[in-house]
């Protein structure tokens, strides 16, 4: 079974095929991360026009790098929400016509359920029941994975998410965009004890990040001089810190041996190395996927697309605010 799987939510263009939904044949991934950077975010109308202009060529990309046709696809998987509305439309419309022609099945994915997913495609097999701890640009929340499509919603974010905190910090700090990676490698020079930053704890699954990214603001203001390092390094320990404890906690509470972590921070360095640490003391069999699948790609969405066939209509529709 060879799945087509597309990826248009926000600023990443990407094609792959992925067979019986954890062999990955090709990932075809363009960023838009150049044509976004003069702005400091990414632009809405700019990112659906670029994906207009490249999906064709990615797509044939990924068929080409997978040494297959259009005949040999089993079934159509692409991201309907959450993200961009316009960029979404793109990727949904493409893969439509697509599997329109081909009379071949269509399956509208969540783009947060696909970055869990991503740990389907990696090394040591990982089959549910599990936890999962998603931290996004836009999202951070715990899942308990029950089944293959079964996702419940432990808690998450009451403010910002932890990729947002990364990338509003990054801006006070003075970073270019995108935010995240340039704070994980600012903060490789700095001492993660040299400020000590709040850690929210509220809830039994939830998070909170705003204060802690106001505290940060606060530190600049009274610190014009300060070294940029330790700041980005103690604000990083921060995040870590309670998304280490709060995932730990969970998995402990609700006796899951096995943790996967999903999302664009998962690429984070300090995150990783905690992650692993705390898992090893705490006896819980820990899955991340590498930073390629972390971030957004389209064999994620091939991945979650393959347990939910025979799929959707033609009607298939995109939900750019869709929840969990
Ligand atoms: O999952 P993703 O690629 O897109 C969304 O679905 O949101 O996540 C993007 C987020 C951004 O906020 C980005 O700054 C953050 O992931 N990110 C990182 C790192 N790499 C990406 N945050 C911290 N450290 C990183 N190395
Ligand atoms: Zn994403």
């Amino acid at each position: 079974m060879k799945i087509l799987g597309i990826e248009t939510s926000c600023d990443e263009t990407s094609a792959a095929v992925v067979e019986n939904g954890r062999r990955i044949l090709s990932n075809v991934i363009a960023s838009q991360v150049e044509l976004h950077a003069p702005f400091g975010g990414v632009v809405p109308e700019l990112a659906a026009r670029r994906h207009i202009e490249a999906v064709g060529y990615i797509v044939d990309e990924a068929l080409a790098q997978a040494g297959v046709e259009l005949k040999d696809i089993d079934a159509y998987a692409v991201a309907n929400g959450p993200g961009l509305v316009g960029a979404l439309l793109v990727g949904v419309n493409y893969a439509k016509g697509l599997a329109f022609a081909q009379k071949k099945p269509l399956v509208g994915v969540h783009h947060i359920e696909a970055h869990v997913c991503a740990n389907y495609l990696t090394e040591p097999p990982l089959s549910p029941p599990f936890l999962s701890l998603v931290v996004s640009g836009g999202h951070t929340i715990l899942l308990a994975v029950e089944d293959y499509n079964v996702f419940r919603v432990l808690g998450g974010t009451l403010d910002d998410a932890a990729g947002e905190a990364f990338d509003k910090v990054a801006r006070v700090l003075g970073l270019p965009f995108p935010g995240g990676p340039e704070v994980d490698k600012v903060a490789r020079g700095g001492n993660p004890l040299a400020i000590a930053f709040p850690r929210a704890r509220v809830g039994a699954f939830e998070f909170s990040f705003s204060g802690l990214k106001t505290a940060v603001m606060q530190y600049m203001a009274k610190h014009p001089d300060c070294d940029i390092a330790d700041v980005a390094a103690s604000f990083q320990q921060a995040v870590v810190d309670v998304l280490v404890a709060g995932a730990v906690k969970a998995a402990r509470e609700l006796r899951y041996t096995n943790i996967a972590l999903a999302g664009g921070v998962a690429c984070n360095r300090a995150l990783r190395t905690a992650m692993e640490a705390a898992c090893e003391v705490n006896h819980l069999r820990l899955h991340m996927p590498p930073p390629v699948l972390c971030t957004d790609n389209a064999a994620m969405i091939a991945a979650r697309g393959h347990t939910m066939l025979p799929g959707d209509g033609w009607d298939l529709d995109v939900f750019p605010g869709r929840m969990v």
